[in-house]
């Protein structure tokens, strides 16, 4: 994407160098190095010339070594608008904007991309994974970790495996038979790991089959390191590793983070006990040491760039703007409703408009620059008449403050004023937080401990507002005249002087997520000062000040929408889930959107002229007006230039040329697979490989309301003359018949004539042509899709063969099925 990115580093493969190094190191220190140093970094070792090697979260943007979201850095669209766009070189594009990112923080492997299959709809992290088909996910990931590692920054494909969900993520046990394991959930690893050898690979929290990821000789040493011939390393989940010798046993190489953990000095035991061999030890030094030279830790350090585009660059601007807009997906289109055109005025409504969800809650969310909502971007552009109104309520958690509410009252900047100090008073630490969020005790490596967090701010709202603080401790608010004071979690007696935290376990498990929080309302005129203090806060914690225009009803917010609907060409509400939804650490329970945005879209619908919905979520909803409205863009959650790619998208200027990676039920409980809570700790997978459309296909869900592959772009087109070819491909012309440039996703499914076997994605191209012209496109069926695991042999086998080749723009709407040549009748051919 940018030519600039650091050259890629010399790789010091030579293993006889590092025997050599492993074999001047005496246990200890081995096994020193194989625990983390850090949250985020590894041991370094001099007298090999080992230095330490930094990771950072992953996926969509790299935070840097510390979560306390005080460095500003790039927030990408989320992973499910990227997949959307099907499009491999779109995905290298932005491995090569992440390797820029990390080189600029001098990051050597970021922990990513999340490969994990969307199971359930219901999945809190699926925002992170790329889609429910493996074959899509694989290729994607594929070319993500070519991106990174070409500019010299390692990937780490994560999580392995069969961790589709997040209720109990850190005891529970995914049973999943071989066959579903091989067909399904190894085999994007399988794909990323033959095409694009990842430098690291990262072991889940989860338990399968009743052995933990982390203690799993048969998928990381059997299946990974040997039937795939894996020469990286395979680091644990945060926290995940629970044993010595039966996780360095169990193939896995580094326990991450540290500088604690199981390993150290009962490893130590292990290995002298006889229990741990000694070549296994090497072997894990050995795998850490190829990836340090890969990514430049070993020997000479490198050299990192200095003239990378920053997060507020206009290189980061367009790029941004194109990864989001270019994976938006439309879904309806009546009558040419999309796009719009400039001399149409437009009622923009909803909350989501005004206060755009740009990411997802957990590990993966970075402390951008700003976040440009869809109202920002919608009115910033030229000659076009758009007013704005706020919609219902759709959380049920304050949110983080928008960028602009509060300004720091030294710098003016936008943000908020921290200062931590100690017991006896003395500053431990000044943080400028530009969302008002801040962390305490995790990976901040503090000096002292926190007794008090004090903030200032200067508000620039006017009115009636919503202010609270978040986080447990015992709070007091100053708002201009008025005073808040309140506790939040436990009580403490006066001579208490801590708030325990959570243990680092629950932290990852999610304690941090969701903290107390109070608001009350106060007045406050632009100018306001808003201080306080919060003492004796818990830590680990996490800690916000909250600010907002007072929340209206619903039926006032209604009332006003349908107003401004009424006098406009054309109402483009804006609806969607937040990040309390699409987070790590929790699933959802419900795919109807939060609030009463429903009740909201069809009052406008029913009387505007024109509706076009814009559904801001990463993951599937629920759509109950899907028919009363003209339009609907899926926008998922496009990261910090959110409002410029929509505006893109909704103009035209750029084509949302989107097509879905999960399908959509029409309703909750409609998916093949649905349950995300284990029972007694074990979430069985029985509906085997029959996720998303494979099972929707067979019948075991009803029909949903839009299938995976489904997106019109803006243009038509005609298939013709498709026929299969000699070597499991298939040809087809095809015809944009519309009215501008477009890009078509050509895919091939095969639907085999096994009736235990699913229909399934073997292939797709991407291409693009001219109205009115045609273009002759080939697509190869991937070999790997066209096999089964034989759970009596043990084995892969071939399927027969026998069964229909079926073109489709996802299976709603196919458009052709061709016999498949059976391999024998192949074979006689050639012969
Ligand atoms: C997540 C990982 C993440 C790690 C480090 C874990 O809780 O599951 O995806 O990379 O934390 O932040």
């Amino acid at each position: 994407m940018n030519s600039r990115s650091s050259q890629p580093v010399e790789v010091d493969s030579g293993t006889s160098q590092h025997t050599d190094r492993i074999e001047s190191l005496d246990l200890r220190t081995k096994v020193r190095l194989l625990t983390g140093a850090t949250t985020f970094t590894t041991a370094a070792e001099e007298s090999i010339g080992l230095g330490e090697v930094r990771l950072s979260d992953g996926p969509t943007g790299v935070r840097g070594l510390d979560s306390s979201g005080v460095r500003q850095v790039t927030l990408l669209p989320n992973a499910t608008v990227l997949a959307s766009s099907w499009d491999t070189t779109l995905l290298y594009d932005t491995g090569q904007l992440l390797a820029e990112e990390a080189l600029a923080q001098q990051i050597h492997v970021v922990l990513g991309p999340t490969i994990n299959l969307h199971r359930s709809p219901l999945g809190g992290r699926l925002f992170e994974a790329y889609s429910e088909d493996p074959l899509l996910t694989g290729n994607l990931a594929t070319a993500y970790v070519r991106g990174l590692q070409d500019a010299g920054v390692g990937a780490c494909l994560k999580h392995l495996v069969a961790n589709e969900s997040e209720t109990e993520r850190n005891t529970m046990n995914s049973i999943v038979d071989e066959a579903t394991l091989r067909e399904l959930y190894l085999t994007p690893f399988e794909i990323a790991v033959a095409d694009a050898d990842p430098w690291s690979i990262m072991d889940a929290y989860n338990n399968i089959n009743g052995v933990a990821a982390t203690e799993q000789v048969h998928v990381n040493t059997e299946i990974v390191k040997e039937e795939w011939n894996y020469s990286g390393l395979i680091m644990s989940d945060w926290l995940a590793t629970q044993t010595a010798a039966p996780a360095a046993n169990g193939g896995l190489d580094l326990v991450m983070p540290g500088p604690d953990g199981p390993w150290g000095e009962a490893l130590v035991a292990a290995v002298e006990a006889g229990e741990v061999p000694m070549s296994v030890i090497d072997d894990h030094v050995h795998r850490l040491l190829v990836l340090a030279a890969r990514v430049g830790a070993l020997g000479e350090q490198r050299q990192y760039p200095t003239d990378l585009p920053t997060p507020t660059s206009l290189v980061r601007k367009e790029q941004l703007i194109r990864l989001a807009a270019a994976g938006m997906t439309v879904l309806t289109n009546r009558d040419g409703a999309l796009p719009l055109q400039q001399t149409q005025s437009v009622a923009l409504i909803g909350r989501h408009a005004v206060d755009t969800v740009c990411m997802g809650g957990g590990s993966a969310e970075v402390n951008p620059p700003h976040q440009v909502s869809i109202a920002e971007g919608m009115t910033a552009l030229p000659g076009t008449s758009v007013s704005v109104v706020d919609g219902v309520a759709i959380r049920a958690r304050p949110a983080s403050v928008r960028r602009g509410v509060l300004l720091d009252p030294d710098t003016r900047e936008p943000g908020i004023h921290f200062v931590l100090r100690s017991a006896d008073g003395s500053v431990i630490e000044e943080r400028r937080s530009a969302s008002a969020v801040t962390t305490i005790g995790w990976d901040d490596d503090l000096d002292a401990d926190v007794a008090a967090i004090e903030f200032r701010a200067v508000s620039t709202l006017d009115g009636s507002v919503d202010i609270g603080g978040m986080g447990a401790g015992d709070w007091t608010v100053h708002v201009g005249v008025d005073t808040f004071a309140y506790t939040l979690g436990q009580p403490l007696s006066d001579d208490e002087t801590e708030r325990p935290g959570p243990s680092l376990q629950e932290v990852l498990g999610g304690a941090l997520q969701q903290p107390p929080f109070r608001t009350d309302t106060s007045v406050v005129s632009s100018g306001t000062e808003i201080r306080g203090v919060v003492r004796r806060p818990m830590s680990p914690g996490r800690f916000a000040v909250t600010v907002a225009p007072a929340q209206r009803g619903s039926d006032e917010a209604i009332a006003e929408a349908v107003s401004a609907a009424a006098e406009a060409d054309v109402a483009v509400v804006v609806v969607g889930t937040t990040d309390e939804r699409e987070t790590e650490a929790f699933d959802k329970s419900t795919l109807h959107l939060p609030g009463d945005q429903d009740a909201m879209v069809s009052a406008v619908a029913s009387a505007a002229r024109r509706t076009v919905v814009v559904v801001n979520a990463a993951t599937p909803v629920i759509m109950p007006w899907r028919d009363e409205v003209d339009a609907i863009l899926w926008a998922g959650l496009p990261g910090q230039e959110a409002g410029h790619a929509v505006a893109a998208a909704l103009y035209g200027s750029i084509e949302p040329s989107g097509r879905l990676v999960s399908t959509f039920p029409a309703e909750d409980g409609q998916s093949p697979a649905w349950s995300v809570t284990p029972v007694d700790g074990d979430l069985n997978y029985t509906e085997g490989v029959y996720i998303g459309y494979r099972g929707h296909h067979a019948r075991h869900a009803p029909e949903p309301n839009f299938w995976f592959g489904h997106g019109l772009g803006y243009s038509s087109w005609e298939y013709r003359e498709a026929h299969v070819t000699d070597d499991s491909s298939v040809q087809v012309s095809i015809a944009n018949v519309g009215d501008r440039e477009s890009r078509e996703v050509v895919q091939l499914y095969f639907d085999p004539v096994e009736p235990d076997q699913p229909v399934r994605l073997v292939g797709w191209q991407g291409v693009t042509v001219q109205a009115g012209s045609a273009a002759d496109v080939e697509v190869s069926a991937d070999p790997r899709m066209l096999r089964r695991w034989d759970t009596s042999s043990s084995r892969w086998a071939p399927l027969s063969g026998r069964g229909q080749f079926i073109l489709a723009r996802g299976l709603g709407d196919v458009r052709a099925r061709l016999d498949a040549v059976p391999a024998e009748a192949r074979a006689q051919r050639t012969s």
